[in-house]
């Protein structure tokens, strides 16, 4: 039977992706180096999919691993997450940015061309629209300028992508804009594991809710939104796992071209917004201090929907508060992300 091939698959849209495949009845094979993920993403997702999954612990730059993946699996399509995804460390060790995003995209292209796939969903981030003040970002807003690396790599491999559509007829390409992903699956058993101090809003959230931090750094409140507070499309990874397998079934219809959608909810909210509705989640008041602007952050972001939803008839359900549940139930069911033993 053919598979999709999910590289980055243990990460924490990749491994979400992998249950909506397997409710879809779609067969797929993960390959990960774990560089930024745990082996025991796999003993979970066994778990919740009640299957032995296939997979490699390779990383996706290393083409005579990569290339034995092809050889043992018949591959029809390749959904392609494999990439460094921290904006400050990027801005740090841009060079291995660089290499890593880029070189790792272009492995896996040449393999799918010399096997003869022409499927490929990759990746990519509403950071490409750069720091424009037109929101919402609809599919047509002109790409902006990056502020960071990592957002670089996003917008360099469309181009990549875009040019790689044009040379082969052949190809099918969906290029998948992600808004801001937040939530984890209901049993609890997967969800976001950040290595590191996070980065990112709900885990730090979830962190200065259970008392690993003393307080949750707010920064700035003094942007122009009706709370000071940057405003955000946070959309719940499970129902962005279900677009890509939206891609998947659009691609079937499809005999070449690139293509692109954003994948959001359509509505932002603002860090105090999302302060309130944890606070509720979990039971009590999460506390917060405000600190001033961190630099690169722009006021507001929020996804353009109506193409995703006409074409691709993708709709994302879950709202802010099952966003914040499905958060805190991971966190407290893990407080040490996947170190700690399976349920
Ligand atoms: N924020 C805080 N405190 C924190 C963390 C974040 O106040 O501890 C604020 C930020 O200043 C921002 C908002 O919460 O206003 C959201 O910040 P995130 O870091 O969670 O998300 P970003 O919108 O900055 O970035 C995300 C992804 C990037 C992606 C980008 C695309 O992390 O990978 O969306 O728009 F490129």
């Amino acid at each position: 039977m053919s598979r999709i091939l999910v590289t980055g698959g243990a990460g924490f849209i990749g491994s979400h992706t992998c249950v909506a495949l397997d409710e879809a009845g779609y067969e797929y094979v993960v390959v990960d180096d774990y560089s930024n993920s745990k082996p025991e993403v796999i003993n979970r997702l066994n778990k919740i999919t009640n299957k032995d999954i296939i997979s490699y612990d390779i990383n996706c730059c290393d083409k005579d691993k990569l290339r034995k993946v092809f050889e043992e699996n018949d591959i029809d399509a390749v959904i392609h997450f494999a990439g460094f995804k921290a904006v400050g460390e990027s801005v740090s060790i841009p060079v291995d940015y660089y290499r890593n995003n880029l070189d790792s995209l272009l492995t896996v292209v040449e393999l799918m061309r010399e096997f003869k796939i022409n499927k490929l969903i990759f990746s990519s981030s509403a950071t490409v629209y750069g720091n424009s003040k037109d929101v919402p970002f609809t599919e047509e807003s002109p790409l902006g300028t990056c502020t960071n690396p990592y957002g670089w790599t996003k917008w360099m491999i469309e181009q990549i992508l875009t040019d790689l559509a044009k040379a082969y007829p052949e190809m099918n390409v969906v290029l998948l804009r992600y808004f801001n992903p937040v939530g984890a699956h209901k049993s609890g058993l997967i969800g976001e594991d950040p290595q590191g101090i996070p980065n990112n809003l709900f885990p730090n959230v979830a962190r200065a809710a259970d008392g690993r931090m003393k307080e949750l750094k707010v920064f700035g409140a003094d942007y122009d939104t009706p709370d000071g507070t940057c405003i955000r499309d946070y959309i719940h990874v499970c129902d962005l796992a279900e677009g890509h397998v939206k891609a998947l079934d659009y691609l079937a219809t499809k005999n070449g071209g690139r293509f692109v959608f954003n994948l959001g909810t359509g509505h932002g909210y603002s860090v105090f917004e999302v302060i309130k509705a944890f606070s509720k989640a979990c039971g009590h008041e999460v506390p917060n201090v405000v600190m001033p602007r961190r630099p690169g952050d722009i006021p507001v972001c929020y996804a353009g929907t109506e193409k995703s939803l006409r074409e691709l008839g993708f709709v994302a359900n879950r709202g802010i508060d099952e966003m914040c549940e499905d958060t805190w139930r991971w966190q407290t069911n893990n407080p040490n992300g996947y170190d700690d033993a399976i349920l």
